[in-house]
């Protein structure tokens, strides 16, 4: 690696192109974007800017709602797969412990596979919209649907660079429990910028794939505005190397026009660490009463896919560090209770549950 790491860009038009010289090229960012960084940029994603900026205008005006009406829309029962999620719920499991000063929304832009919906209800639950605001949810759906597609197009790329045939890891997503979010990093007071609270905390996505098609800044007065400075935004860490055991904290700031794409645990599970989920932190401006509107679209395998390397990517190595096998959807739940998302009982749903029954039949008998 390089001392100053370069992000590499690809283009979907160039997968698609059937020029083998162009697809070649995008073959090889594929594999030193998600191998080296985890992370890639990318072209011709289809995301119109003028529909990002609608869905934010929107996503603003669920945020400016009154608490209690925000309250509303909050479905813990759901672990909040849906609708709202307040401040401080979600925490990442390898930082520092810190909760995300941050307010999000959950929605599911694609159909659910009906028998994963019936088998895995919190993933695939109903989507939860605010009264009278049918521009929110178009715009909202409109904009899951496209950074999906875009998502199945990198996908297949992904598959073409790593030797597999185009739809290896298409078709482990057909039907899966597909989420958009939208975010909104809360502005620090300037006691908390003192202290250096995290928009959101150091951690890796559980999912597949994560596209991120760019957020948005506000000052203090709520218009929109440039980054308040160089160092707040997104910085992932690069895999570690003898020069840099610990990795390399990158900026990732997408060329114009383009979005970016993260590697998930998922993905790095089944590619036995070829590629890897990239470690990730939001940081906050140095300036207080700032605040970003962002976004991640997140692709995951369908809930009774196997998470284990594939064939090609079994080694006694990467049997080791990614055994046991588990299914997606277990992998799911572990996951969302780890985050603090779902309560530590929904670890109760694992497993046989029916145990109470030969106690009742000995009572009966005995009694
Ligand atoms: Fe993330």
């Amino acid at each position: 690696m390089s001392a100053t790491p370069s992000i590499p860009t690809v283009d979907l038009h160039d997968l698609t192109s059937g020029d083998k010289g162009r697809l070649r090229a995008a073959a090889e960012s594929i594999r030193e974007g998600f191998g080296e960084y985890g992370l890639l940029y990318v072209r011709s994603h289809g995301i119109d800017p003028k529909l990002l900026d609608a869905y934010y205008d929107a996503f603003l005006r669920v945020t400016s709602k009154p608490e209690a009406d925000k309250r509303r829309l909050a479905r813990p029962d759901i672990w909040y797969q849906r609708g709202w999620t307040p401040p401080n719920t979600e925490q990442a499991v390898a930082g520092g412990g810190q909760p995300d000063f941050k307010e999000c929304y959950f929605a599911a832009a694609l159909a659910a596979d009906p028998e994963a919906a019936s088998t895995n209800p919190q993933i695939y639950a109903d989507n939860v919209w605010p009264d009278g605001d049918d521009d929110f949810r178009e715009n909202y759906l409109a904009m899951g649907r496209a950074l999906h597609a875009a998502g199945v197009a990198l996908l297949r790329g992904c598959a073409t660079a790593l030797g597999l045939g185009p739809s290896a890891f298409t078709i482990q997503v057909e039907g899966g429990p597909h989420v958009t979010r939208a975010l909104r990093y809360l502005p620090l007071d300037a006691a908390q910028v003192e202290e250096g609270i995290l928009w959101g905390e150091e951690h890796t996505d559980f999912n597949l794939l994560t596209l991120l098609p760019g957020g948005r800044f506000l000052d203090p007065a709520g218009r929109r505005c440039p980054p308040p400075d160089p160092g707040s935004g997104l910085y992932l860490r690069t895999r570690g190397s003898p020069e840099h055991p610990g990795g390399q904290m990158v900026h990732g700031k997408p060329p114009d026009g383009c979005i970016v794409a993260q590697v998930g645990q998922q993905l790095e599970i089944l590619t036995g660490g070829t590629f890897l989920a990239t470690p990730h932190v939001v940081t906050a401006p140095k300036t207080p009463g700032y605040s970003r509107l962002s976004s991640a679209h997140f692709v995951h395998l369908h809930p009774y896919r196997m998470l284990f390397p594939m064939e090609s990517f079994r080694t006694p190595e990467t049997v080791r560090a990614y055994s046991p096998p588990v299914l997606a959807g277990t992998y799911d739940l572990k996951t969302l209770v780890d985050i603090h998302l779902a309560p530590p009982d929904a670890l109760d749903l694992l497993g046989y549950r029916h145990y109470d029954r030969l106690t009742g039949q000995r009572t009966a008998r005995e009694g």
